[in-house]
């Protein structure tokens, strides 16, 4: 069995933690005897810079054309000041819609040498295990009408408008409890049904395909989207799976990720077409690109998500991430997780000795 994975890197610290990534996947496969093809395009800023544009027709054919996308990040201040239709992160929302990628899963796991690193108390983050699953191309970031028009008296009117159809909250819904069932067994659906008519259809309809396409087994709660923004500061252990639209999900995700102390930590999948793609949830962090400073774990933590879900190698993936659990336990640690006594290392150093971790059987 051999995979063919379209590597995408991006700019700025993409191409330092991706190529981490590559060599991991590569050391995997070869242990658990599959092959790997990677072939590699431009997006976002290096695309725009080579071919005036985030996204080439060429790029899209080779990440649909593959099992999986692993992409690194886009964006930077050098393409700040492009028109919106043409700046590198329209790339991202292009694949995500041409892949049919509805379903965006973003698991926050505390792992328990890093509990001290989050900015809340260790008995409140420490034992957290939860997975956010945002509906990624509908809601308010894609509904019509929407933009800026001028009113007659000179002012202007900004409109963005909120729109979920069934079919639209059934297939993330499924997602969640599939997800959910190979897990604790939870779901929260969050929305604003007290308020908003498009979400109070969420509920409804999240309750009823709950009730008849079998998911008995999974106990289904409603948080209103305040209350979750509160819950997770307060008592994240409580959650399993969090289900919620595209803008509550963007939010709460980021809140979520704080829970691990640092945003270099953390994976996402987006699944729901053919072909998943899986990007590390950070940006470009043009302060530290270049200086060998930025943390792998978000990206191979990412690899083995895409061995969980689209290349059926599950227990690749649980060794991926004992590996880095045993990498942390001894202390190492990237720049942006560092605490006192720790041994401080840059992106590649990480990306060795979880190979090495992994060499060892861990
Ligand atoms: N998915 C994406 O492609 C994506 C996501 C977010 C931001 N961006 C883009 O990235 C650029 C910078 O955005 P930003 O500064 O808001 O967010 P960012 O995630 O790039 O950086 C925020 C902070 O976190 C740090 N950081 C991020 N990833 C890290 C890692 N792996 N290791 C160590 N430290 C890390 C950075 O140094 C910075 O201090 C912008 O152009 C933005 O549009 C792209």
């Amino acid at each position: 069995m051999s995979y063919k994975i379209a590597v995408l890197p991006g700019d700025g610290i993409g191409p330092e933690v991706v190529r981490e990534g590559t060599q991991l996947l590569s050391q995997v496969a070869s242990l658990y005897g599959f092959g790997v093809e990677f072939e590699e395009g431009l997006v976002g800023g290096a695309s725009i810079d080579a071919y005036g544009k985030p996204l080439t027709d060429p790029v899209l054919k080779l990440a649909k054309g593959g099992d999986a996308v692993l992409l690194g990040a886009m964006g930077g201040p050098k393409w700040d000041g492009l028109d919106y239709s043409i700046r590198p992160e329209r790339a991202l929302l292009a694949l995500r819609q041409e892949l049919g990628l509805f379903a965006n899963l973003r698991p926050v796991k505390v792992f328990s040498p890093l509990a001290s690193a989050s900015t809340l108390r260790r008995e409140v983050v420490e034992g957290t295990d939860l997975l956010v699953v945002r509906e990624l191309i509908g809601g308010i970031y894609f509904g019509q009408p929407k933009g800026v028009t001028k009113l007659p008296d000179g002012t202007e009117r900004g409109v963005n408008t909120e729109v979920y159809t069934t079919p639209e909250i059934e297939r993330i819904a499924r997602v969640a409890f599939e997800a959910a069932r190979r897990r604790r067994k939870k779901v929260a659906s969050v929305d604003k049904a007290n308020v908003l008519e498009a979400t109070e259809l969420w509920r409804k309809v999240v309750t009823r395909f709950h009730k008849e396409n079998g998911y008995g087994d999974i106990a289904l709660e409603h948080m209103l989207v305040d209350n979750c923004a509160m819950q997770l500061v307060r008592n994240p252990k409580q959650f399993d799976v969090i289900v919620t639209t595209n803008l509550f999900g963007d939010i709460l995700s980021d809140e979520a990720a704080m829970l691990t102390g640092s945003i270099g930590m953390l994976p996402s999948a987006s699944l729901g077409g053919k072909v998943g793609m899986y990007e590390p949830v950070h940006g470009t962090a043009p302060d530290i690109v270049g200086k060998n400073m930025a943390n792998p774990l978000a990206t191979i933590l990412t690899v083995a998500l895409m061995l969980r879900h689209s290349l059926d190698q599950s227990k690749a993936a649980d060794r991926i991430e004992r590996a880095v659990e045993a990498a942390l336990d001894e202390g190492y640690r990237t720049a942006d997780i560092q605490e006192k006594g720790c041994r401080l290392v840059g992106c590649k150093e990480m990306g060795r000795l979880v190979r090495e971790k992994i060499d060892k059987g861990m």
